[in-house]
């Protein structure tokens, strides 16, 4: 964006708020960052980056001023109660965070025009159907997948100018205040520790940098889309076909990877076993690709390679 009127031109970098700016997707953001202005956020994992603060959603009041005080012209919001486990453990506290904490933000961007970027999730469906599109009725089996589901319909009714992002279990690198799926993994398989992985619970995985790139097309976008996408990987896959896919990318044996039943642990009561969402619509709306799983293994590999994971030391 140019800027100025005294004849130069000046070049001024979009402000971007993001909450969530200490998780796995925000942490992503913040070290794949150089095209914005970015302002991260952090409730209890504090960020040594020269514009994060602490931001507490459930409070209204320091939502509306801090947005106030930055003035940003997007906001992405991938903060929030993310653990399935401690939602259905506190619905209140859930609801308090991931419901309100999302009327805050929204009413705090229309309030300075910014675009609202909503990272929301696969789990507001409750696995019955072959795929989902965006127009699926959603239907949660979780308190997780509940307030996802009021929060997409905040931002829907609240914002002029809004993306909400469903997207899917995500792998990659990540820093010490968090840990992918691939990172537990290849964790046990270096200790060779036994790893129960299931073999009846589907889902297309997602590298995280592509939902990076894709966040960061969404922010770039000229004009308001004001639509829900489905961001997630191409095919289907199951977590023990997966972790053996990351065993052999990373030439690390496999004998320690067992195959277990979804129904052996007590989240299944509440989580689909299967879930497939039709990407269609973000494959026609992104130019971003969204790589599956061969080749986004093979993208983890040279990211290490390339030293991307160091950039987490510094910040965080
Ligand atoms: N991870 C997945 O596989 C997946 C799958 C589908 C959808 N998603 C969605 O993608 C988004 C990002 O997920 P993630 O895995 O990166 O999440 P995450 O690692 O659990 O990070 C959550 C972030 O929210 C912050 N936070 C927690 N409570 C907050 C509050 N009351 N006020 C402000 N910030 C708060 C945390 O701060 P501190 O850490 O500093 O306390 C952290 O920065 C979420 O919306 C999630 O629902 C994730």
């Amino acid at each position: 964006m140019y800027a100025g009127g005294t004849g130069k031109a000046i070049i001024t970098m979009k402000r971007v708020l993001l909450v969530g700016g200490s998780g796995m997707l925000g942490s992503n953001i913040v070290v794949s960052n150089s095209a914005f202005e970015l302002y991260p956020t952090y409730l209890r994992n504090r960020i040594a980056h020269p514009r994060a603060s602490q931001l507490d959603i459930s409070d209204r009041d320091g939502v509306l001023k801090r947005v106030e005080a930055i003035k940003p012209e997007v906001i992405v919001h991938a903060g929030g109660m993310t653990k399935p486990i401690a939602c259905e453990k506190e619905p209140a506290v859930a609801h308090r965070v991931n419901v309100e904490g999302t009327a805050h933000l929204v009413e705090a961007a229309r309030g300075v025009g910014a675009r609202f970027i909503f990272l929301s999730t696969d789990i507001v469906f409750d696995g019955s159907a072959e795929r989902y599109d965006e127009d699926s009725p959603t239907h949660p089996l979780s308190v997780y997948g509940q307030t996802k589901v009021e929060g997409e319909e905040l931002v829907r009714a609240g914002s002029n100018d809004f993306v909400t992002v469903r997207t899917t279990v995500m792998y990659g690198w990540s820093s010490r205040y968090t840990e992918s799926m691939a990172e537990w993994v290849l964790r046990g398989l270096r200790a060779r520790r036994e790893l129960n992985m299931y073999h009846d619970q589907y889902r297309q995985f997602i590298l995280i940098n592509d939902l990076v790139a894709a966040i960061f097309e969404l922010i770039e976008m000229e004009d308001p889309l004001n639509e829900t996408i489905h961001v997630a990987g191409p095919e289907l896959l199951s977590r023990y076909e997966f972790a053996k896919k990351l065993a052999k990318t990373f030439g690390l044996p496999e004998a320690s990877i067992r195959s277990t039943p979804f129904d052996s642990t007590p989240q299944a009561a509440f989580t689909p076993k299967r879930l497939r969402l039709d990407t269609a619509k973000a494959a026609r709306i992104l130019r971003t690709p969204i790589r599956g799983v061969d080749d986004g293994l093979r993208a983890l590999v040279a990211l290490a390679e390339e030293s991307y994971r160091e950039r987490f030391n510094r910040i965080f």
